[in-house]
């Protein structure tokens, strides 16, 4: 049966790390997968992170199986950090949240959910989205769609085609919506746009999934968060697929959540019963290393700031490295307006680059960005922004 195998494409971005470490060239840069690294091109593990481990090594007791649906005190921690803690979606318990293996693993249990419950329904991604989106979906053999969302000309969102695009959406579809910091784009709808998609989408009864993977790498946790509110303001029933890889610096502790929200809290009840049998039918139950961790820190005040001070430190080293790169590459003679990416929110700059220019980038300087010009600004430093915008002017040339 395997003999007749054909190899399957690499992953086109947790593939380019692969590529990466071969690449002998001292020089090589990885600006592909979505990783924060410091100024000294790290990345670190958290003082907080460190501490809680510190504490969970001490008081641990038992390696027993969590529950399907996780541990009780992360699912309600994580809804305080998403909704705020007095959210009226809480204290109607509105809400229910399953821990799951990192915000992918969010998203699958949540296309395994809706195929189980409403097996036609399609999702609409933006165009572009993250590449692993439709395969996530398509993989719970859902249908996948998209609707118009990025305006090269503007290098902002397309909003006109997105609203035109959401009237011809069927009612029972799911809307996948990035939460904050757009992957790949950087692009953020605004407040008053979100009110605009949220409306459209309770008045035509479109399912929103908030993909929300970037919380606190925007303008801020409470910033980040304005949209999903929005969607709470407007919507009885949505989805919210959390990752804590990001914000808490926690990627290979896959640490993530799925909260759903129903009308009421019998539905929110009946459907968390769903939600149990496919972890049970997936993983079985979550890790639970992880969301012991986040729920050490968010659970005690003072190991809280600690970390939102870390987070901070995070956003704004970003925020430093939009600013230097687009100084540097004009420094280098790029030759283009680049002052747009200055503008981008989150992890990653779009930057209009064509899968040519991607390609020689890679092959002329072993500098490693996703095909669809994506650049991690996480991933870059004060050491190799020379190096890397010297070899972008060259490839633009
Ligand atoms: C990314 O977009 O690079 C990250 O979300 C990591 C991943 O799993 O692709």
């Amino acid at each position: 049966m395997f003999e007749t195998i054909n190899p399957a494409p690499e992953d086109s971005i947790l593939g380019l790390t692969a590529a990466f470490q071969q690449d002998p060239n001292p020089n090589k840069v990885n600006l592909g997968v979505g990783v924060y690294k410091d100024s000294g091109g790290q990345t670190p593990v958290l003082a907080t992170v460190k501490e809680a481990e510190q504490r969970l090594l001490s008081s641990e007791e038992t390696k027993s199986y969590l529950p399907i649906d996780g541990l009780a005190a992360y699912a309600s921690l994580s809804q305080q950090i998403v909704f705020g803690c007095d959210h009226p979606i809480l204290t109607d318990r509105r809400a229910t949240t399953v821990q799951t293996p990192g915000g992918t693993g969010a998203l699958r249990v949540a296309a395994d959910f809706v195929r189980r419950i409403s097996p036609q329904a399609s999702v609409w991604l933006s165009d572009p989205t993250w590449p692993n989106h439709p395969n996530v979906f398509g993989a719970a053999a859902l249908q996948v769609q998209s609707y118009p969302y990025f305006e090269p000309a503007s290098n902002g969102v397309a909003f006109d085609s997105m609203v035109a695009a959401l009237e011809n959406i069927p009612s029972g579809d799911v809307l996948l919506l990035h939460g904050c910091c757009h992957n790949p784009t950087g692009a953020d709808l605004s407040s008053q746009q979100w009110q605009t998609i949220a409306a459209a989408c309770a008045r035509r009864g479109i399912l929103p999934l908030l993909d929300f993977a970037y919380q606190g790498f925007g303008d801020g946790l409470e910033e980040d968060a304005a949209g999903v509110r929005i969607v709470a303001d407007h919507c009885q029933e949505f989805l919210v697929a959390t990752s804590y890889s990001k914000n808490f610096g926690l990627y290979n502790e896959r640490v993530g959540a799925l909260t759903l929200v129903a009308a009421n809290s019998e539905a929110a009840e009946a459907a968390n019963s769903h939600l149990k049998i496919c972890v049970r039918t997936n993983y079985s139950n979550p890790p639970a290393h992880g969301g012991r961790i986040v729920a050490e820190i968010l659970g005690d005040p003072g190991l809280r700031q600690r970390w939102e001070t870390e987070l901070a430190d995070m956003r704004n080293r970003i925020n430093d490295m939009r600013h230097l790169f687009v100084e540097t590459l004009d420094e280098q003679g790029a030759g283009r307006d680049f002052s747009f990416i200055a503008g981008q929110r989150g992890m990653f700059s779009y930057s209009g680059l064509t899968p040519e220019q991607v390609q020689a980038l890679r092959e002329r300087h072993s500098v490693y960005i996703v095909g669809s010009g994506r650049i991690n600004v996480a991933g870059m430093t004060g050491d190799n922004m020379d190096y890397l915008c010297e070899a972008i002017a060259d490839v633009l040339k």
